[in-house]
């Protein structure tokens, strides 16, 4: 294992666990709705889902964009792909597609909207993958982004300077960890226009987001960039929160959307 290219390896090649793991914390849900609400999706829409994962959000855009409409899913994991294809069965409006690069296998200006949740920070070139998601765009065409930044965490009772270091621990699994920040400056670089973004926060107190600290404590143990002794004992008092009522967590999410010049 690379430290290196640690960021992409482990979605090259996802073990068993993390596959059930993922499968949980990536379904669709409603309440999501409200995140992609800017990217504008219409009936006769053809979407890519960038970076799709397990493909729920993909399988949920197939009712948006109807019959007349078609939804491509399209990740680097080729495990993803498969099961996502297995789960589209009977439907024609839906395909998945393996990517092994920046790529993307569709032709220029064909498509009407891009998706990329959660993903971004993890392309080895960010700047080529946006490059070829305007590509692949329609003149007017639009491109829409959800993604962390893990500069802005919140996780009580560990306080902020554990949390920095937690995540600054983590981040061996991201390209960009603060890729949020980022994300208006890149598209407007990669001659988008009409640029908006908002931040969209929730607060977690029940313990739904001690999936994500696992999922990161995961990441630290693979090259032990934090003592192993330490992490274990702060997914301990996160729980301990949770049952005694103190936890907090909070994961603001950038919504930023963009358009293809006409
Ligand atoms: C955090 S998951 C998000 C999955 C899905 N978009 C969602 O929000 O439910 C990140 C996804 O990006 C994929 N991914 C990582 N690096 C990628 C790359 N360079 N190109 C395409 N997909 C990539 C992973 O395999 C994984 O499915």
């Amino acid at each position: 294992m690379d430290i290196d290219t640690y960021f992409t390896d482990h979605w090259v090649d996802i073990e068993e666990d993390r596959i059930e793991r993922y499968e949980r914390m990536f379904q669709w849900r409603d309440s999501q709705l409200e995140q992609l609400a800017p990217a504008s999706i219409e009936p006769g829409h053809r979407i890519l889902d960038f970076g799709c994962g397990p493909g729920f959000l993909a399988l949920a855009l197939t009712d948006m964009v109807g019959d007349a409409g078609r939804v491509y899913g399209a990740d680097i994991n080729a495990r993803f792909v498969s099961d996502a294809t297995e789960r589209a069965a009977g439907r024609d409006n839906i395909s998945f597609h393996h990517l092994t690069d920046h790529v993307l296998p569709f032709e220029t200006a064909s498509l009407d909207r891009v998706l990329a949740k959660n993903v971004l920070e993890y392309v080895p070139d960010v700047t080529a993958t946006l490059s070829e998601m305007h590509r692949v765009l329609a003149p007017g065409g639009r491109i829409h982004v959800l993604d962390s930044d893990w500069g802005f965490v919140m996780v009580e009772p560990w306080g902020k300077t554990t949390v920095d270091r937690f995540f600054e621990a983590a981040s061996v699994a991201f390209k960009e960890p603060h890729i949020g920040r980022r994300l208006v400056q890149l598209l407007k670089t990669a001659e988008f226009e009409a640029v908006t973004a908002k931040i969209a926060a929730s607060l977690d107190t029940t313990g739904g987001s001690l999936s994500v600290l696992r999922n990161m404590r995961r990441y630290i143990g693979v090259f032990n960039t934090m003592s192993p002794q330490e992490a274990d004992e702060l997914i301990q008092a996160a729980e301990r929160a949770v049952d005694d009522g103190t936890y907090l967590f909070a994961l603001p999410q950038f919504v930023v959307t963009a358009n293809k010049p006409s």
